[in-house]
């Protein structure tokens, strides 16, 4: 659903890639609570609201699910829905364009159903106004013809949840917001998170890898679940190809030297971005805009996929007048900030 950038080599993080890669990680994907590994608060807090919505032989509140892109929103939607016995129906905020669009969707959901929608914050204005009442009231205003004419039905629904889920909470707006009944954020995983996941999927694959071998995996995936199986899925076949198949750390660091990640879990365009940030505008602050022309990048993807690592291990900071390279940064890439210095008052 990204906007196309044909400049753009293929991202680890891209929800949208090779048919292979979405079918392994259907496969991986954990389908109840008991499987989920890491967000032990967002799960425990999960737990209660399935259990009460259980007793009451009632659906959950509507549920709003943000955080940066491969962390488990999806994973998790689908997951209550498994927890709780119901149908899930799938769409995204740019594909429903119409309000007829959000009407057919919403008169086809049966009582107790889940209804998901991805990249929330991309409904378009007229679409979110008449999700309003829905979320509420659960009844859709349908108007028919124009002007004086015009004439408002009122559509009874059954009682479902809506569960959106966003990598931009800052663009929800605040009346849509403040429909959802509970707001769960997702977060990067801690290195223990990603080798437990790392080693349920490598058992659900049937490779053969050592511990250190998964210890260095984890370190190297951005805290991410995606860009951990990813890898692992990379590295396999580096194995096969490569070696007998066996997955030790050598094999790792051949296999992700030629992925272009580095120790830290860095790909080409995130050094680039820093790199960029350093090297023309002496390390910041400056705008997104004028980042995301200098490394021909979309300026939504950065603040999306690449940005929120790099704030997370300290190397990016968001000030008031644009993104400033630290000098944690600096010392990681081995760069001494020069005599431009000076023209920051720190
Ligand atoms: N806790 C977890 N345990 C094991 N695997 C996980 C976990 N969370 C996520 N994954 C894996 O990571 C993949 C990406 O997760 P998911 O698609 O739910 O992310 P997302 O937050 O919806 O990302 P996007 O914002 O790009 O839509 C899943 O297919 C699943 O295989
Ligand atoms: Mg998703």
């Amino acid at each position: 659903m990204k906007k196309e950038n044909k400049n753009r080599k293929e991202s680890l993080l891209d929800s949208d890639v090779k048919v292979n890669d979405i079918a392994v990680e259907k496969d991986l994907r954990p389908k109840y609570l008991k499987d989920y590994i890491g967000q032990e608060k967002v799960i425990e807090k999960l737990r209660i609201l399935i259990e009460a919505a259980k007793k009451r032989k009632e659906p959950p509140e509507h549920i709003l699910f943000h955080g940066p892109p491969g962390l488990g929103k999806t994973t998790l939607s689908h997951i209550i829905a498994n927890e709780l016995g119901v149908n899930i129906k799938v769409t995204a905020g740019p594909v429903i364009e119409r309000a007829g669009d959000l009407a057919a969707i919403i008169t086809n959901l049966e009582e107790n159903d889940i209804l998901f929608i991805d990249e929330i914050h991309r409904l378009n204005r007229a679409v979110e106004e008449i999700m309003y009442p829905v979320l509420e009231d659960f009844v859709l205003d349908i108007v028919i013809g124009k002007g004086p004419s015009a004439k408002t039905f009122r559509i009874n629904l059954p009682k479902f949840t809506l569960i959106g889920a966003t990598t931009r909470i800052g663009l929800v707006t605040a009346p849509l917001r403040d429909r959802f009944g509970a707001t769960y954020r997702v977060d990067f995983y801690d290195i223990d998170s990603l080798k437990k996941i790392l080693k349920r999927s490598a058992d659900i694959l049937g490779l053969k890898i050592n511990d250190e071998a998964i210890e260095e995996l984890a370190r190297r995936s951005r805290g991410t679940p995606r860009i951990a199986n990813r890898l692992l899925k990379r590295v396999r076949d580096y194995a096969e190809v490569k070696a007998d198949g066996k997955i030790n750390t050598d094999i790792v660091n051949d296999a992700l030297k030629l992925m272009e990640i580095d120790e830290m879990g860095l790909d080409a365009m995130d050094k680039k971005i820093l790199n960029t940030i350093i090297e023309k505008f002496k390390g910041g602050p400056v705008g997104i805009d004028t980042i995301a022309v200098a490394v021909s990048e979309e300026p939504d993807t950065i603040e999306d996929v690449y940005e929120p690592f790099l704030i997370q291990i300290g190397f990016l900071q968001r000030t008031q007048n644009g993104r400033k390279v630290t000098e944690k940064a600096y010392d990681y890439f081995k760069i001494k900030k020069n005599s431009q210095e000076k023209l920051f008052n720190e």
